[in-house]
């Protein structure tokens, strides 16, 4: 590749590796989430999520599971939608006191987005009225969004951004807390253990979902009350998965190694689990 081509490409690298504030999941977490959903879905849940699905990824909700994150910048209003901000140091999530975006606007964090777009779904079919809403774009904000509200630092201290501003190194490399549990453990394991292959990963999480955790998933399914969604119960174990395992040991500029890697990856791996299974339990409510 000739010289004047350096600039362009790297400028565009560069624009790609800018730190992702509280984006979830990076891409492959989310996609590991809808790819698990999907195959679990119920008949009419499978044909609906087709049916919404835009042709060019037909039958692959895994695709656009991330859409949501690309498309913060056009929808502004969004990104408060991806996560929520708990007091400082306390480990527990409260709707009625956390879940509101920076201005104080009650209902705008990832529990409110969830039942938002759950509530649109529950239209589909609704011979009696067109939706109001784009039922393709809720479907796809509450695959994402599931994804988030699963990731422990997406429910965290409100000062550190979620670990956002805690600086550390992941072995040789520079990144911070909240990226880590996007990307890095998730990157870490799919180089060591799957081939770099995210297939691979994901396969050997839905072994265990029949396996080892197999008297766990009706536990997981179930969503208390009746309600189709409950999103408040996973963002509880969130901040607690991140005072107990994300935060725990972490000092701005520490270094993440071995030590921190093995023993957060079983976490992760759980959080992929959970969220995969109550996704298509969700859809399968809401569709069924
Ligand atoms: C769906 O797309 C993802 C990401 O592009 C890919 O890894 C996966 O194999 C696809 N799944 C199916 C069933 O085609
Ligand atoms: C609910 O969804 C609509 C349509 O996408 C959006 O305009 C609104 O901001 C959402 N509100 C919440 C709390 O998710
Ligand atoms: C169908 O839409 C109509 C009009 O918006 C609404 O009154 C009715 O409750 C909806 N039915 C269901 C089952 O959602
Ligand atoms: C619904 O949203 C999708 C994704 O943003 C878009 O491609 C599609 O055109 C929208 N459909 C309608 C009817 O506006
Ligand atoms: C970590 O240190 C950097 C400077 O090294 C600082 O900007 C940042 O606010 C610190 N974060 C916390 C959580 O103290
Ligand atoms: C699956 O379970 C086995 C046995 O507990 C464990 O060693 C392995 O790391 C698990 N793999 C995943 C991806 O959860
Ligand atoms: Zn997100």
């Amino acid at each position: 590749m000739g010289f004047k081509f350096y600039a362009p490409a790297s400028l565009f690298l560069l624009l790609l590796s800018l730190p992702a504030f509280a984006y979830g999941w990076g891409v492959d977490g989310h996609a590991i989430i809808c790819q698990i959903a999907q195959d679990r879905l119920s008949d009419p849940a499978a044909a609906a999520v087709e049916d919404l699905l835009p042709n060019y990824a037909k039958n692959n909700l895994s695709r656009l599971c991330s859409w949501a994150d690309r498309v913060k910048f056009r929808y502004r209003w969004s990104s408060p939608l991806h996560y929520i901000d708990t007091p400082d140091g306390l480990c527990t999530y409260d709707y009625d006191r956390d879940c509101k975006d920076e201005d104080g606007v009650k209902g705008r964090c990832v529990s409110g987005g969830i039942t938002n777009y759950t509530n649109q779904l529950l239209d589909y079919g609704n011979s009696s009225s067109e939706s109001q809403y784009n039922l393709t774009e809720a479907l796809l904000f509450l695959a994402h969004l599931m994804g988030d509200v699963h990731q422990p630092l997406h429910v965290g201290f409100t000062t550190d951004r979620g670990g956002n501003t805690i600086n550390v190194r992941w072995y040789r490399r520079k990144s911070v807390l909240h990226h880590v549990w996007d990307d890095n453990i998730i990157e870490t394991a799919e180089e060591r253990f799957y081939n770099d292959n995210v297939e691979e990963f994901t396969e050997a999480i839905k072994q265990n979902i029949t396996g080892e955790w197999s008297d766990q998933v009706a536990k997981w399914e179930k969503c208390s009350d009746n309600k189709v969604a409950c999103p408040d119960v996973y963002a509880s174990e969130s901040i607690e998965a991140a005072c107990d395992w994300a935060y725990k040991d972490v000092k701005n500029n520490t270094q993440l190694e071995d030590d921190y890697f093995l023993s957060r990856l079983p976490v992760v791996n759980l959080r992929l689990a959970e969220c995969g299974v109550r996704l298509a339990a969700t859809l399968n409510r809401i569709f069924g």
